[in-house]
């Protein structure tokens, strides 16, 4: 009997190995391990082995273990043919282009830069950058905007808890970047032609302000320097940065520091200048620009007789998405660092 299941157990096993299919292993569970089984019919027969001596229970351990090999077996293959079939359906395209794990790109206001400065480059402008933190000379009285302005409230800029400067001033972060035309002015001799980037600080939060944001601040000093010059420029950007189509205006206004002044104004793209909706004049805001107040040239060193020049002065995040055509309910979502929305540029 011992042979006799040996015997079984091992030609089960190598049959099961052969098995191609869940259904040949099952028709082989069936044929040793079933009712009418080869190995069940041995297991019927352990009553007849007569008790004590321990030989029933010797042959009692051997079936069972020769069932449980049987079993390993039957699953084992039934594992081998199952990954089998995987493989099978897992045909590789070895021509297919990658997946491209996620890449991160530019702030809006980073890609608005990159925009901006190289159409300046272009006409010989030199990229400038001066103190955040700034003496209220250059920010206010240099720009003819003497103490009681009231752009030099403290509702209105920060001021520095600092010694105040004898001649200079406060310190107050700075409020517009017109403060770098004294600075340019001072550092080199005309022609000048700066564009300086950089953050501004105003004490205003609500959903077209943050406390921080960006101006771009053109200034072009020579001789013979006059309005068509900077109505050329102004066209030249327009015309490069929002498409040929669009066009600008110059609207009278008051800046301390030029004169005369104006606000440029470029053209609704919905409506095309005609009054919608969106814009309800025809027109958006851009920012201040003006013809240089022989003073302001004066405080900055630059003999008003010789020289005459233009600046201008626009906030970048307004400038950026009016390209878009992007009109935010709240600009504040800027600076809110929700990749829900930078991730849309
Ligand atoms: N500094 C002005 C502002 O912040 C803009 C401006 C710049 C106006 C240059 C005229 C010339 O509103």
């Amino acid at each position: 009997m011992k042979k006799q299941i040996e015997q079984i157990k091992s030609v089960a096993e190598k049959e099961i190995k052969k098995a191609q299919n869940s259904q040949a292993i099952e028709n082989l569970r069936i044929k040793y391990l079933g009712r009418k089984g080869k190995l069940t019919q041995v297991i019927k027969k352990i009553s007849q082995i007569p008790k004590g001596k321990g030989q029933r229970r010797e042959m009692g351990i051997l079936l069972n273990e020769a069932k449980k090999k049987i079993q390993l077996a039957i699953a084992k293959q039934n594992q081998i043919i199952k990954r089998k079939k995987k493989n099978k359906n897992t045909w590789i395209d070895t021509t297919a282009p990658g997946q491209l794990p996620p890449i991160g790109h530019f702030h809006p206001i980073t890609l608005a830069f990159r925009e901006i400065w190289p159409l300046f480059e272009r006409l010989g402008f030199t990229l400038v950058s001066y103190p955040e933190i700034e003496w209220e000379w250059f920010a206010f009285e240099a720009l003819n905007m003497p103490t009681g302005h009231p752009a030099r409230d403290d509702f209105e800029t920060f001021f520095l808890d600092v010694k105040p400067h004898s001649k200079l001033g406060e310190m107050v972060l700075t409020p517009h970047t017109s403060s770098g035309q004294i600075r340019e002015m001072r550092r080199i001799n005309p022609p000048v032609r700066m564009i300086n980037i950089a953050k501004c600080y105003r004490l205003n939060w609500d959903n077209t302000h943050t406390p921080m944001f960006h101006q771009f601040e053109g200034l072009v000093i020579d001789k013979n320097i006059n309005l068509t010059h900077l109505k050329g420029i102004f066209e030249y950007f327009t015309k490069n940065f929002y498409g040929p189509e669009r066009k600008i205006r110059l609207r009278p206004f008051h800046f301390q520091f030029t004169e005369p002044s104006f606000e440029v104004d470029i053209d609704c793209p919905i409506c095309h200048g005609r009054g919608c909706r969106v814009c309800k004049s025809g027109w958006h805001e851009l920012g201040g620009a003006g013809m240089i107040h022989p003073q302001v040239l004066k405080n900055g060193g630059i003999d008003p007789k010789k020289y005459s020049g233009f600046a201008f002065g626009w906030g970048v995040e307004r400038t950026y998405m009016m390209k878009s055509g992007l009109k935010l309910n709240d600009i504040r979502i800027l600076y809110e660092n929700d990749l829900r929305f930078v991730e849309q540029f």
